[in-house]
């Protein structure tokens, strides 16, 4: 469903350029749980947003659903090919909207609005007593909940996820990945998963591919089973943690 062919993203900062991302070729199946793990600066958020089309590749392709993404494409065009939402580790609401006027901005945005998708996603999320709060009175568990549900509204088939469990104590952010898997399951929703927390990609996720300074190391099939001692590397024990 997702096809990266041999990309590369190198950014300018100051004056000397940076490889953020170098020869990623990864394929991502339809409705699978995918993790992509590694440590700070590894390049797995500029990974997203090339897939998201926040940032332009230096060089490869982009297919979804064997459509290539072209620079050219408009928004809309790549809606046709396939529709993509993202949450983030910070969640990204509207403080000056409401629960219920956050998660329906994205339909608002396409002029369909519909209040009863609103209200099943406010549902879908266990958010419904809470819809006409504001985010500064809400838990960092249920914005992200609330953030769930607004990337949803648009039932995407790809749900990309920056860190989304990060800022979240270990409670919370359980409840977070059990509504992920959730979309998962029932809307079929890809999930594309970015964390650093092995357990938590372990538990969850499918497969994984294993970055380090803007490469893929190892892709990996989640073996649910075994546990880990300590081992040398953050890498070495994640290609033997979680395949
Ligand atoms: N907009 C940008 N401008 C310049 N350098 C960037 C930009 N975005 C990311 N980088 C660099 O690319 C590398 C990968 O960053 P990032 O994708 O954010 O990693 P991660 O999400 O794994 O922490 C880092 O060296 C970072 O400094
Ligand atoms: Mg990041």
């Amino acid at each position: 469903m997702i096809q990266l062919d041999n990309i590369s993203k190198e950014f300018t900062q100051k004056n000397h350029q940076v490889m953020a991302l170098t020869d990623i070729t990864l394929e991502i199946k339809a409705n699978e749980f995918f993790g992509l793990v590694g440590v700070s600066g590894s390049g797995k958020s500029t990974l997203l947003r090339l897939v998201n089309g926040l940032e332009e590749t230096t060089s490869g392709t982009i297919k979804i659903n064997q459509e290539e993404l072209t620079k050219q494409m408009t928004k809309k065009k790549r809606d046709m090919i396939q529709k993509i939402s993202m949450v983030f580790q910070q969640f990204n609401l509207l403080q000056n909207l409401t629960v219920q006027k956050n998660v329906e901005l994205p339909l608002k945005v396409q002029g369909k609005s519909d209040g009863k998708i609103v209200s099943d996603m406010l549902d879908f999320v266990g958010m419904t007593e809470h819809k006409h709060k504001y985010p500064s009175q809400l838990s960092g568990g249920q914005k992200q909940r609330v953030a769930i549900a607004r990337a949803l509204t648009t039932r995407p088939k790809i749900l990309l996820c920056d860190e989304p469990t990060s800022a979240l104590d270990e409670h919370n952010g359980h409840e977070v990945m059990k509504l992920l898997k959730k979309a998962q399951t029932e809307f079929g929703t890809t999930i594309v998963f970015v964390s650093h927390e092995l357990e938590v990609i372990k538990r969850w996720c499918d497969r994984a591919a294993i970055m380090e300074s803007g490469k893929i190391l190892s892709i990996v099939t989640v073996n649910k089973s075994d546990h880990i001692e300590d081992t040398t590397s953050y890498v070495e024990k994640a290609v033997r943690y979680l395949s």
